[in-house]
């Protein structure tokens, strides 16, 4: 693949078209089962770089609020497929760029801030703050690697708790269950409560 700027939707839009998406899980994972069911009724959630948007579709089959946004619009067509009926979850946005509709309830991460240039990590960070409400989540699936190469760009030890530092707190930290091969023994579950 040549060497675009992972920032920008082209990199994404050119993958997608190509088929060549090695981070699509295909699947709800089960941690996100699990939390579909523990939520409160009605939970306002943001997927930002939705992907296939697979748990979009779990999130809205349950009943909660979704606005599942990506910025490529292979990627969108994609999604629309995996979600039929609850497509109109789905919005072509920019998370950096774009009013997605705050304050949230939940912001879900899978596969998004190590598809991001660490340049944008910290811009991460506060933008995922500012989505949320008071006592709002952060709550998904974390990638570390000592590698420099990406994506996927992996964090290092102590990087996601001095990126969140004062912006949220860590309340849940487990290995993923069931990784699929581009981040196999690499990836955590984490809960993460917004700061007042
Ligand atoms: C590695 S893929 C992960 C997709 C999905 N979360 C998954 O788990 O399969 C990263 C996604 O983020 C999207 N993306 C990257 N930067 C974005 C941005 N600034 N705004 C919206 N989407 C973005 C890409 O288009 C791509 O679909």
């Amino acid at each position: 693949m040549p060497k675009e700027d992972p920032a920008g939707p082209e990199f994404w839009e050119k993958r997608y078209r190509e088929r060549f998406t090695p981070w699509d899980a295909g699947a709800v994972p089960a941690e996100v089962r699990a939390l579909v069911a523990s939520l409160p009724p009605r939970q306002r959630v943001l997927i930002p770089g939705c992907g296939s948007a697979y748990e979009a579709r779990a999130f809205a089959e349950a009943g909660h609020d979704v606005v599942a946004i990506d910025f490529s619009d292979a990627a969108l067509v994609a999604a629309r497929a995996v979600l039929g009926e609850w497509r109109t979850v789905l919005r072509c946005a920019d998370f950096f760029a774009d009013d997605l509709g705050a304050p949230f309830d939940l912001v879900y991460e899978r596969a998004f801030l190590c598809a991001l240039p660490r340049r944008r990590w910290t811009a991460y960070a506060e933008r995922v703050a500012a989505e949320l409400g008071a006592g709002g989540r952060l709550v998904g699936f974390f990638f570390w690697s000592e590698g420099e190469r990406g994506p996927p760009f992996g964090l290092k030890t102590g990087e996601l708790e001095a990126l969140f530092a004062g912006r949220f707190a860590r309340v849940a930290d487990a290995p993923a269950q069931a990784s699929i091969a581009v981040f196999a023994g690499k990836e955590r579950w984490q809960e993460w409560v917004r700061s007042p």
